[in-house]
């Protein structure tokens, strides 16, 4: 038997915060993660089975019941996750009534989950029902997507097609394109209802003026597609800085073309074919 700490889950949570923090997507305490694990990959680790508290979720996810979460904690800092694994990440398990959760590692400094855990949670939910393999929900700010929220129509339609353009490769990551909410307060059931609702169409929501909710089955994957959001957004940036003037561009019609060749179908209605 050996300790959770130890566990490649852990690993994979401390190289992917060290990783995003190094791309100055969290400052201080910016940005969270929740990680699913099954019960058979959690339950032989020896020090995962006593409850050392318990907390009312405030919503009913009775959806997701008896699942694990490894999870970043509220106020910890991603820059310090990777030396202190302990302290900064927990291992929490969804009660019987989905009600509350007991943590059962981790957050050995008296810590708790993020505050975004509602629409982590939510959107696990979610995501769950479009594919049942889902397992990632992560939460940073990416400084060029953040900046477009600024400059740009807060439209779906809009904000996919140009990251779409901007880097051969992304309609083929992301073709259902990338889903916004209206800026909300972060923290609060509210703003998990409204990510959630997106979940169901996108893998990735835009939190206006704050940051991005990307989902996936893997943490390789789920950052894999912050870093394609955040590369295009960035060209996006670069073609502004460089007089903004598009002489030529990637077509609608050749979007559908590499879509159609790597067997990805583009959001409905977002091509003008
Ligand atoms: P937490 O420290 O509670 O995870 O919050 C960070 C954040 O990015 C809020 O949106
Ligand atoms: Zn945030």
């Amino acid at each position: 038997m050996t300790k959770f700490v130890d566990s490649p889950y852990v690993l994979n949570m401390r190289e992917v915060t060290r990783e995003s923090y190094n791309r100055y997507w969290d400052e201080r305490n910016g940005g969270n993660v929740s990680y699913r694990l099954l019960a058979e990959e959690v339950e032989s680790y020896e020090d995962v089975h006593e409850v050392k508290a318990s907390f009312e979720l405030g919503f009913d996810a009775s959806a997701i019941a008896g699942y694990y979460y490894l999870v970043t904690g509220t106020g910890r800092y991603f820059r310090n996750v990777y030396s202190r694994p302990t302290l900064d990440l927990g291992l929490v398990k969804i009660s019987a009534d989905g009600q509350s959760y007991d943590i059962v590692w981790g957050f050995e400094d008296g810590g708790k989950p993020t505050s975004e855990f509602p629409s982590h949670l939510m959107s696990h939910i979610e995501r769950l029902k479009v594919n049942p393999e889902q397992r990632v929900v992560f939460h940073c700010h990416p400084t060029n997507l953040i900046a477009m929220s600024f400059t740009q129509p807060l439209d779906e339609r809009h904000l996919s097609r140009i990251l779409w353009k901007m880097q051969a490769e992304s309609i083929v990551v992301f073709p259902q394109g990338i889903g916004v909410i209206p800026y909300m307060t972060p923290g609060t059931n509210d703003i998990g209802v409204k990510t959630s609702e997106k979940m169901a169409e996108f893998q990735a929501v835009l939190w206006p003026h704050h940051g991005l909710f990307a989902s996936g089955v893997t943490l390789d994957e789920t950052y894999g597609l912050v870093e394609v959001i955040e590369k295009a957004a960035m060209i996006f940036s670069q073609v502004g800085a460089q007089g903004g003037k598009i002489l030529q561009e990637i077509t609608d019609q050749e979007l559908q073309e590499i879509a159609e060749f790597f067997g990805m179908t583009p959001h409905a209605g977002f091509l003008d074919l």
